[in-house]
């Protein structure tokens, strides 16, 4: 009867603690059964999960076969897992844990760490300087030939001369966004932290930037159009959504269809299950090729390109997207990229609202 008692406040206690951790955490019974879940836990699964077989919660082989091990041996693990609800995707990082109890079998614990927008970050840290060497040696090479060729063969010829000036103004121009698009990444690592405070109205956001971009595009033979009925309230820095509107458009009209059609929409979600909350969805799509799938979670890296070279001739630096993700984040929002080759691509921006 004692031994009972010891190990029923023991239980409890392990309830007590899953309940007041933050992550979403599992706690499974010797045989397998969610025997708790803590709130964070039931937001992600839902509510259906207590006393279910961890099979048919989990679904994901990736993360069974930790599990089938620290059941059967008792070893620790650890697992990616990807989540998507709505309109976003998750990833987490899942620690995987045996408990030991007197029983034959363990107790397995499992912890969720949301790791969405941190992955890859460590290789691309790495990769920085390379490809910031890298992106200003081009033009600054293409420039010394330049000018060689101006201060030798092309000295007397008027025509070669216009071509040439023209030429490095364009590299030079580059090179200055460039610099600019890096300072600019910089001062968001500095505010990542700090959420913005003020509130806007995103749909006023957009429609000043299909408002700025309208008449660029339609010389490219694109047509934006914006949908958006209801003023749309979110808790942001007008700037940086500005940022973010504007260069999902340009990308749209870059990489898009010619003629073609750029569509520019927000709508509200009464509820978001990540944000836990409502929120706002924009929402820009384009009737363009598409990007192949094995690209598509590379390219919010910084300097990733599908084409370089094309992105290269109109004067793109590749750290377009890289800007938006952060912007996003410091907003706790979500980025999603959808793209179906030969159809078009969605990128969508879900905000909380303000
Ligand atoms: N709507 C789209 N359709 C097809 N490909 C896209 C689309 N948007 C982005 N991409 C691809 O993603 C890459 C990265 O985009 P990103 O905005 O970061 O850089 P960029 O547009 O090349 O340069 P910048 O934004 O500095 O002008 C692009 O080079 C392109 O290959
Ligand atoms: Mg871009």
């Amino acid at each position: 009867m004692r031994t009972a008692d010891r190990s029923d406040a023991a239980t409890d206690l392990a309830g007590q603690i899953v309940d007041a951790l933050i992550e979403p955490v599992l706690l499974l019974d010797p045989n397998g059964r969610v025997q708790r879940a803590n709130a964070a836990a039931h937001e992600w699964f839902g509510t259906w999960i207590d006393r279910q077989s961890y099979v048919s919660v989990l679904r994901q082989p990736g993360l069974l076969a930790p599990v089938e091990d620290a059941f059967f041996r008792g070893t620790p693990g650890h697992a990616r897992f990807s989540h998507s609800s709505g309109a976003v995707e998750t990833l987490f990082d899942v620690t995987v844990t045996p408990l030991r109890g007197g029983g034959a079998r363990p107790r397995v614990l499992l912890v969720f760490r949301d790791v969405s927008g941190r992955h890859d970050e460590e290789s691309m840290r790495r990769d920085f300087v390379a490809n910031v060497s890298h992106e200003l040696k081009t033009p600054l090479t293409a420039m010394r030939g330049f000018i060689e060729t101006l201060m030798g063969p092309a000295r007397g010829d008027p025509v070669a001369q216009e071509r040439f000036l023209a030429t490095m103004a364009q590299e030079v121009a580059r090179m200055s966004r460039l610099v600019s698009d890096l300072l600019t990444l910089s001062r968001l690592e500095g505010l990542a932290r700090r959420r913005p405070t003020e509130v806007i109205d995103l749909r006023s956001v957009l429609a000043e930037a299909v408002e700025m971009l309208g008449a660029g595009a339609e010389v490219e033979d694109v047509t934006l159009v914006l949908e958006a009925d209801t003023p749309a309230p979110v808790r942001g820095d007008r700037d940086q959504l500005m940022q973010v509107a504007s260069n999902l458009i340009e990308n749209a009209v870059k990489y898009g269809a010619r003629p073609g059609g750029v569509r520019i929409s927000v709508h509200r979600l009464a509820r978001e299950p990540v944000l836990r909350g409502p929120a706002w969805v924009l929402e820009v799509s384009d009737d363009g090729p598409g990007v192949p799938p094995e690209h598509v979670p590379r390219l919010t890296e910084r300097f990733y390109r599908v084409d370089t070279g094309r992105s290269r001739a109109q004067g793109g630096t590749g750290l377009g997207l890289s800007i938006v993700k952060h912007i996003v984040n410091r907003h706790r929002g979500r980025l999603k990229i959808e793209s179906t080759p030969g159809q078009g691509t969605t990128v969508s921006v879900t905000l909380p609202e303000g």
